[in-house]
């Protein structure tokens, strides 16, 4: 694929910017915006995103994929996060994927992805994918999960181009999964990483606490789970919260 590379000193949010050229049809190939700084930098939901000035790598994927069904966009998830996961094992030994797409080290958040798609009918027409890696940074504001870095890690300044570069390979590398047909590979991969398998944890949802182990993601992303009492239950993004402080 190969990516062409905009970087912008200050924007409000590479994806919003992004965005912007997907509709001005200033985007047609692969691109990738990478800043600085953001400030109006967004996460998941109705969250921000953080980041000191040039400490960290903050990045929006244009992607084009080609033949992808609407209801299949969770492999994008699945893809991404694999290749971000890759990056962050060269510096780290066992990072997680918490679903559906945050990166963790020992229980902490290094990586969150965003991810933006535009449909004509039940198509996905080009997709932006927003990444904020967190590379150099070691002190951080009182988030609800903790937050860590590589270099908080490796215990050593890194370079973001380099890093970037790296993400640019190994994002390719999996997305070669996409157009290879061969994505039922990664998913298992996926799981194979993901946090919180096969293990009893706390869980909130429907103002309902409970132990669940998470057994797998359903054909449209959703989490699936077997509390204690051996209910199956799937849950949507938003529909469920993982419950850090809680100890069994
Ligand atoms: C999350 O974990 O909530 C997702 C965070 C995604 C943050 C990145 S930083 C680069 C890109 N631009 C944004 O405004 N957000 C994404």
């Amino acid at each position: 694929m190969g990516f062409n590379v905009i970087c912008l000193e200050e924007t409000d949010s590479t994806n919003l910017q992004a965005s912007a050229l997907l509709s001005q049809s200033a985007i047609r190939e692969p691109t990738v915006l990478v800043a600085a700084y953001q400030t109006g930098g967004r996460g998941q939901g109705q969250n921000s995103w953080i980041s000191d000035r040039k400490e960290n790598l903050l990045c929006s994927f244009v992607v084009f994929p080609e033949d992808m069904k609407a209801q299949d966009q969770f492999r994008l998830s699945v893809l991404t996060s694999l290749a971000v996961h890759d990056l962050v094992k060269a510096y780290s030994p066992e990072p997680a994927i918490k679903w559906p797409n945050d990166i963790l080290v020992n229980d902490a958040k290094i990586a969150g992805i965003l991810i933006e798609n535009r449909l004509l009918q039940d198509r996905i027409v080009s997709s932006v994918i927003g990444i904020g890696l967190n590379v150099n940074q070691t002190q951080f504001p009182d988030f609800k999960v903790p937050a860590t870095s590589l270099s908080a890690i490796s215990k050593n300044r890194l370079d973001t181009g380099k890093v970037l570069k790296k993400l640019c390979q190994t994002l390719q590398n999996r997305f070669n999964f996409l157009t290879g047909k061969q994505y039922h590979a990664a998913e298992k991969s996926y799981l194979a990483v993901l946090y919180g398998i096969g293990i009893l944890k706390w869980y909130r949802s429907e103002d309902k606490t409970f132990k669940a182990r998470i057994s797998g993601i359903d054909e449209y992303g959703r989490l699936m789970l077997v509390t204690e009492s051996g209910e199956t239950l799937v849950k949507g993004f938003k529909e469920i919260e993982y419950l850090w402080d809680y100890h069994l």
